[in-house]
């Protein structure tokens, strides 16, 4: 990877990508980012060796791939401004809710890819869903799968509608998990444990218990009937959370996820 890549917005996601990058040897020199906040520019200066810029200009005339890591809400306002020098660029976005269909109008490029990553991209350890448009190229493809591939696993999709359905699982889900490790450390520190045990009994439980999904053949829901004997404590938790109808909670919440980015759509990306 020679080419010169350029980062809109250097927040978190974007540090996560550059930080990918640079551990796979990328030379810093190879990549540029637009980003207004001083703080941010110095923090990438200092962790990647960077020389960021306050905003747009020629410089990005070169750029090969340009990335969007900006908030949804002011993307079509920096996309009007970068558009006079990347038409002939291959485009990632990973803006939730900005369709590629106003990307591509925006840019007056048809080369876009959309990415649907997560926080654990941030050590490394994040999924991300993806969508091409059909102006993507298979070496375009390949190029966007290893850059993303730098923050974790991938799945490409057919079909961009099914991005909405990857933020409800995946690109939200980790706070889902927070939430339930919230609730436990809680429940812990209740029945008498230290927050600090109460935290690491949690935290190492959902790491094994991802571990144990992710080595073994069969469905969690094979594994939680395994430890899930008639009459024993987990059987009485989970009689307890069924009575609750936890999973359609769970699953309603994941509706009301999809239905944000719907919104976000509607407000920032269709016009
Ligand atoms: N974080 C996640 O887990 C996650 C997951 C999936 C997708 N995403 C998507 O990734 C995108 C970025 O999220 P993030 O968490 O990385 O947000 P972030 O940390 O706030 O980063 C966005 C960056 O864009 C900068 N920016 C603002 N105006 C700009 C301009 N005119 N030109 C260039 N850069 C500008 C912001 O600078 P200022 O600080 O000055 O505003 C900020 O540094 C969002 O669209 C989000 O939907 C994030």
């Amino acid at each position: 990877m020679n080419q010169r890549i350029a980062f809109i917005g250097g927040g978190n996601m974007a540090s996560a990508i550059i930080g990918g990058l640079i551990k796979q040897g990328i030379s810093p020199s190879l990549i540029d980012v637009v980003e207004p906040l001083a703080e941010t520019r110095d923090t990438l200066k200092s962790c990647f060796g960077l020389q960021p810029h306050a905003e747009a200009g020629d410089f990005l005339s070169s750029s090969d791939l340009v990335i969007w890591a900006v908030k949804p809400q002011i993307f079509k306002q920096v996309a009007l401004a970068v558009a006079p020098y990347t038409a002939h660029a291959l485009h990632l976005s990973v803006a939730a809710g900005i369709p590629s269909d106003s990307i591509a109008r925006w840019l007056g490029c048809e080369r876009v890819v959309r990415a649907m990553p997560n926080t654990p991209a941030l050590i490394g350890k994040g999924i991300s869903g993806l969508f091409a448009r059909p102006a993507v190229t298979s070496a375009d493809k390949d190029w966007v799968g290893q850059v993303m591939a730098t923050t974790g696993e991938l799945l490409w999709l057919p079909s961009e509608d099914l991005l909405d359905a990857v933020i409800a699982v995946s690109g939200s889900g980790p706070a889902y998990l927070f939430y339930l490790m919230e609730a436990m450390t809680t429940g812990g520190t209740e029945m008498g444990l230290s927050r600090e045990q109460a935290h690491q009994l949690t935290v190492a439980t959902f790491i094994g218990a991802g571990e144990l999904a992710k080595a073994s053949s069969e469905q969690p829901k094979v594994l939680r009937q395994r430890v899930t004997s008639p009459g024993g404590t987990t059987f009485a938790a989970i009689a307890s959370m069924e009575d609750d109808d936890m999973q359609a909670l769970l699953i309603n919440a994941m509706y009301a996820a999809r239905q944000r980015a719907a919104e976000l759509t509607a407000e920032f990306g269709s016009t």
